[in-house]
């Protein structure tokens, strides 16, 4: 079997100089995440920005629903990728984070495309219930992730994709000594999606981890 190479910072470093550019205001956001301590953590992988780029390009995407936003990394990577008539709408329940993440989003005249809604994103999910999306990208409070995956079918496109972040959790997912309850959450969402059959997955090594699903 072929080995995987692994991804040391300096190999993660080479691919980023030798991979898409990122704009100026994305390099703006990280640089202010790179101020926030503990919390840039919460922050996507350069690496992911430009997979969704890719996947956005070339399957033809045009609304696109975010579920955790933060300070607007992957929204507006997100954004960047989409046709001029394309939308996102971006949720999350963090005034402050939303606040800042709006400002990098008029920044880079992504304004017209984002609209956020800031509220317990179960909540928005139900008043979104009569929309249609092309891709779903779930990245918020991990124990719902079960629920906001479920709640993603009534109102994704037949073909549309479903990607959910942090599915190797750090690696711990294969550590059989963790048992805390973030942990055992994952692992039981990993194998909830592998049964399921109404679409066909990958999980895929990028940042912590992302899973792929394409809706049948
Ligand atoms: C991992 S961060 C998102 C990172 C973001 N995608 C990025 O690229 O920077 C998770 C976000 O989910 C939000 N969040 C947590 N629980 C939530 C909930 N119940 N409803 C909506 N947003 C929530 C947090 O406020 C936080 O901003």
């Amino acid at each position: 079997m072929g080995k995987n190479i692994e991804i040391s910072e300096k190999i993660e470093k080479y691919i980023n100089n030798f991979s898409l550019k990122l704009s100026p205001v994305q390099k703006e956001i990280i640089d202010y995440n790179n101020t926030l301590g503990n919390e840039k953590r919460m922050q996507v992988a350069i690496s992911q920005c430009h997979f969704l780029h890719l996947i956005i390009k070339i399957s033809n995407i045009k609304n696109v629903l975010e579920i955790g936003t933060f300070t607007g990394l992957s929204a507006l990577s997100i954004s960047l990728a989409l046709p001029e008539d394309g939308k996102l709408i971006a949720l999350d329940k963090d005034k402050e984070t939303n606040k800042i993440a709006v400002s990098f989003f008029k920044k880079a005249y992504q304004d017209k495309k984002i609209q956020t809604i800031i509220k317990p994103a179960l909540n928005s999910l139900d008043e979104l219930k009569n929309q249609k999306f092309d891709m779903i990208f779930i990245d918020a409070d991990k124990l719902n992730y079960k629920e906001y995956y479920e709640k993603s079918f009534q109102i994704i496109n037949k073909g549309g994709l479903i990607i959910i972040d942090n599915v190797l959790w750090h690696g711990e997912v294969v550590d059989e000594d963790k048992m805390d309850k973030y942990t055992l959450n994952i692992r039981e969402l990993n194998e909830h999606i592998s049964r399921d059959e109404r679409v066909e997955q990958i999980i895929i090594p990028l940042g912590d981890g992302m899973t792929v699903c394409r809706v049948l």
